[in-house]
């Protein structure tokens, strides 16, 4: 088999790079180790920037988006039971939207299958050959034979566990690591979320995230610990747990019922760098992972896989590598500020340890944010997302 780019990884990075080059008349074909079903079955993220919607828009899948997801002028941060609203729309002129990532992941889909794009799923040992010479090649096992794939680039869009970064030479790639000492639970439940607006919760007792998937079903995260077992978490003493964190508004408000997903996500801080090695270019996840309380995650690999497709298109159609020699300088400098920004308002809205200066510091630096005009803009203007 041959073609022009091919793609590790059929999650948002992978699907979109796919899409945006097929739109461009560049072949490319998309290695999933798992089945679609799979990739469809797991919750995770639910904010995504006006960036990352124009680039869906400019993919051809943006439909359905705009008909189901929902617009926030603002988000709320309670802290000790009392509420703070922080106005993107007063800040910055901007919004976000609410429309999950296995929406997106499912409109992609549907629009690669209908360009007859080609995805290989339950592709196996994916192992990549060549990457820093002139005819880089992929081989994988599926239906039990294995196979191999010519192509001029390879896009290691296979996320934080995925075989790309792991196939450099460790004297090629630098790594940036914090890992937290604590994870998030989530559940998704047929109820009607507590509030109009996501509320982020700082409490005593940690963290809490009251989120939505639509007027009819919540999602929500509580902190918990690292070794915690899921099967100790019965849908009861989740909402137990929850309950206590919110205002008096909220746990009035609060609908609970049986949970439809329940998960338990580990927090870490990431990067890996630089993000091009020879014709092998690293998208997504599988760069730089951020602590999910920014929402940032996913925006930030649409944002790489922009830069990817400019810089491949501007290859094949103005046969210029400018856009390629620049990738990773230009993905990493917005990484590093999503990160920051990640980084900055876990540690403000976590319960990290029992140091009781640290959680004074955590009031008073959240206490600023809610006085302080400038502080407040500053918080909007990275929570909508930075401009390119
Ligand atoms: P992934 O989604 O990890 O996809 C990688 C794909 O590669 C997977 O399908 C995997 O099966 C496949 N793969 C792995 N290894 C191989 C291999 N060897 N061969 C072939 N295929 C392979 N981000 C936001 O922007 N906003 C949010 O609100 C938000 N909330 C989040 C909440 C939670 C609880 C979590 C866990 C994450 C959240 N994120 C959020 C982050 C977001 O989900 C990720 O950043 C996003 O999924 C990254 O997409 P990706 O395609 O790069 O990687
Ligand atoms: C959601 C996830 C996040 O990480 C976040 O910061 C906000 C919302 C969500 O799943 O809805």
């Amino acid at each position: 088999m041959r073609t022009q780019v091919a793609i590790i990884g059929a999650g948002p990075s992978g699907l979109l790079l796919g899409q945006l080059l097929h739109k461009h008349g560049i072949d490319n074909v998309i290695l999933e180790r798992q089945t679609g079903e799979y990739v469809l079955s797991r919750i995770r993220a639910g904010v995504i920037e006006q960036t990352t919607i124009d680039l869906l828009d400019e993919a051809g899948v943006g439909a359905r988006m705009h008909e189901e997801g929902l617009v926030h002028d603002g988000v709320q941060i309670c802290v000790d039971g009392v509420r703070h609203r922080i106005s993107f729309k007063e800040m910055t002129g901007k919004a976000v939207m609410v429309y999950g990532q296995t929406e997106i992941t499912r409109d992609l889909m549907d629009g690669r299958a209908a360009a007859g794009a080609p995805t290989i799923y339950a592709a196996y040992d994916v192992s990549l050959h060549d990457i820093f010479g002139e005819t880089p090649t992929v081989t994988f096992r599926a239906d039990g034979k294995t196979q191999e794939i010519a192509c001029d680039f390879i896009a290691g869009c296979d996320g934080f566990h995925g075989v790309s970064r792991k196939s450099v030479p460790p004297n090629a790639i630098a790594t940036h690591e914090r890992v937290y000492p604590l994870g998030w639970l989530g559940v998704l439940s047929e109820t009607p979320p507590v509030s109009e607006e996501l509320i982020y919760v700082r409490h005593p007792l940690g963290f809490a995230l009251c989120s939505m998937r639509s007027p009819t079903r919540s999602r929500y995260y509580i902190q918990c610990g690292l070794a915690e077992d899921i099967d100790a978490w019965p849908d009861e003493r989740f909402w137990e747990e929850l309950r206590p964190r919110l205002d008096d508004e909220g746990r009035q408000r609060l609908v609970t019922g049986p949970s439809i997903e329940k998960s338990i996500a580990p927090l870490r801080s990431f990067v890996a760098e630089p993000m091009r090695f020879g014709q092998l270019f690293l998208a997504g996840d599988a760069a730089h992972i951020v602590p999910p309380t920014g929402a940032k995650g996913l925006n930030l690999a649409a944002s790489d896989v922009r830069l990817l497709s400019q810089a491949l298109v501007e290859h094949y159609a103005e046969k210029s590598d400018a856009g390629i020699a620049h990738y990773s300088s230009r993905a990493l400098a917005r990484v590093w500020k999503a990160e920051r920004f990640s980084w900055w308002m876990t540690t403000l809205l976590h319960k990290l340890s029992d140091d009781s200066f640290e959680q004074k510091i955590q009031l008073a630096e959240l206490h600023y944010l809610f006085r302080s005009q400038a502080a407040a803009t500053v918080f909007a203007e990275n929570y909508v997302g930075l401009p390119f």
